[in-house]
């Protein structure tokens, strides 16, 4: 960390700005704390320049304290050794080496709503619209998802015209916007926002995070004027299996080929998100192999699905996760972001830290729920890849 910041430092809270696709304002993507509810206030500029909520913990950490949302999201995984929300953001803005003195939001993370075509396994109405219809259903799989009745995931959450100005006002002095969801690109606002942006002299680097599959070609026309464009896209797997893991309306692979193609021609950058899950371990290795005929794309393994806890891939038998993370350890892994993280998280006896009765409830959890998306995506996984029936049948056997 930077030596000239206090030691138990974080930035985020004086320079960025996080809305959830939820509506939640939050310090940063890390925590759940929540600064209150686009829906229910009347101002994000008052609860983020002048909130309580947040003068609070911005005194806490300049007193060198530190508050306890943070505790149990950053600072819990720096214990651990491993990089946190807070490391990044400091290692983002180098610049800044001293406690900021005015309020400026120089990082904003945007979700203009929780819209979203796809239905991807590990995913929830928390994130995405189309999980709506079959999330109460699911109740009776998992209380876990239970929490989106409770927490009103469950309805179409969105960022109104007039805050959309509000928060483009705010991001006069921002040096990275991130769009997030939802589908970002599935929310026909995001060309107004880009617009209002671009009419503002607002043209700083720019990341969306994206499945890639309805991009269009108004979107990428406003994206050209930006300093730096960054497109994230969100894939797990290829062939028939991306299809199983996020549902009807998901890029073919070789779909996917022509688009990402097509970006790098326009001078973006292009990164590969995929997030690991019991569903495509046995995936990974074709999918690097895939990577390698583009050098110039980025690939980056760091979302091991934890949540839900059903959607854990340490809930697969140690000797089968060995087996895949010795294969992968076989390979030439360079310039794959943190893979080696998860060969480390595979080789682990218990990865996640999970009590025994635990282990055995959320295995019980996801036997049915792999048995229930079968049924919604009308194709059986196993039929795809082979290994997820001996992984069921070991389950089932204890
Ligand atoms: C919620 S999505 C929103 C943006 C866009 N719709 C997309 O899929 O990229 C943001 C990222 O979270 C990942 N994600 C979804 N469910 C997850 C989970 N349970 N654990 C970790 N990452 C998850 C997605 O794969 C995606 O890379
Ligand atoms: S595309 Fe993104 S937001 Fe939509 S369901 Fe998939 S992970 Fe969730």
């Amino acid at each position: 960390m930077n030596s000239k910041l206090p030691e138990n430092f974080c930035l985020s809270p004086f320079i960025n700005l996080t809305i959830e696709p939820s509506g939640h304002i939050r310090l940063c993507c890390a925590t759940k704390h929540s600064l209150g509810k686009i829906q229910e206030i009347k101002s994000i500029k008052d609860v983020w320049y002048n909130g309580d909520e947040i003068q609070k913990i911005r005194t806490s950490f300049k007193r060198g304290d530190i508050p306890e949302c943070c505790s149990i999201s950053c600072f819990a995984k720096e214990k651990k050794g491993l990089r946190s929300r807070r490391m990044k953001i400091e290692s983002w803005f180098p610049g800044i080496t001293q406690i900021p003195e005015t309020l400026e939001i120089y990082d904003m993370d945007i979700s203009l709503s929780n819209s979203c075509n796809l239905q991807c396994v590990m995913c929830s109405s928390e994130y995405s619209s189309s999980w709506f219809k079959d999330d109460e259903r699911l109740l009776r799989i998992s209380p876990y998802r239970e929490q989106h009745v409770k927490r009103k995931y469950l309805i179409p959450s969105y960022m109104t015209m007039s805050q959309m100005d509000e928060v483009i006002s705010m991001a006069k002095t921002a040096q990275k916007i991130t769009f997030k969801g939802g589908e970002p690109t599935y929310d026909k606002r995001l060309l107004y926002f880009l617009d209002e942006c671009l009419k503002n002299n607002i043209c700083c680097p720019v990341e969306l995070i994206t499945n890639l599959s309805i991009i269009s070609e108004a979107v990428l026309q406003r994206l050209d004027h930006f300093n730096k464009v960054t497109i994230s896209a969100s894939i797990d797997a290829i062939g028939e299996l991306q299809k199983w893991m996020r549902g009807v309306g998901v890029l073919s692979t070789d779909d996917a080929e022509v688009v990402i193609g097509d970006l790098l021609n326009r001078g973006f950058t292009v990164c590969l998100n995929v997030t690991v899950t019991p569903y495509n371990l046995w995936n990974i290795r074709d999918y690097i192999l895939w990577t390698r005929k583009n050098e110039k794309v980025h690939v980056n393994f760091s979302q091991i699905s934890t949540y839900p806890r059903y959607c854990s891939p340490g809930l697969i038998p140690l000797e089968m996760r060995r087996k895949v993370a010795e294969d992968l350890e076989d390979m030439d892994l360079t310039n794959i972001s943190h893979v080696q993280r998860i060969i480390s998280y595979l080789k682990m006896e218990n990865p996640d830290n999970w009590q025994t009765s635990s282990i055995a409830k959320f295995t019980e959890y996801f036997l049915a729920f792999t048995e229930e998306m079968n049924r919604i995506r009308g194709v059986k996984i196993q039929d795809i890849v082979p290994e997820i029936q001996i992984v069921i049948d070991q389950l089932k056997n204890g």
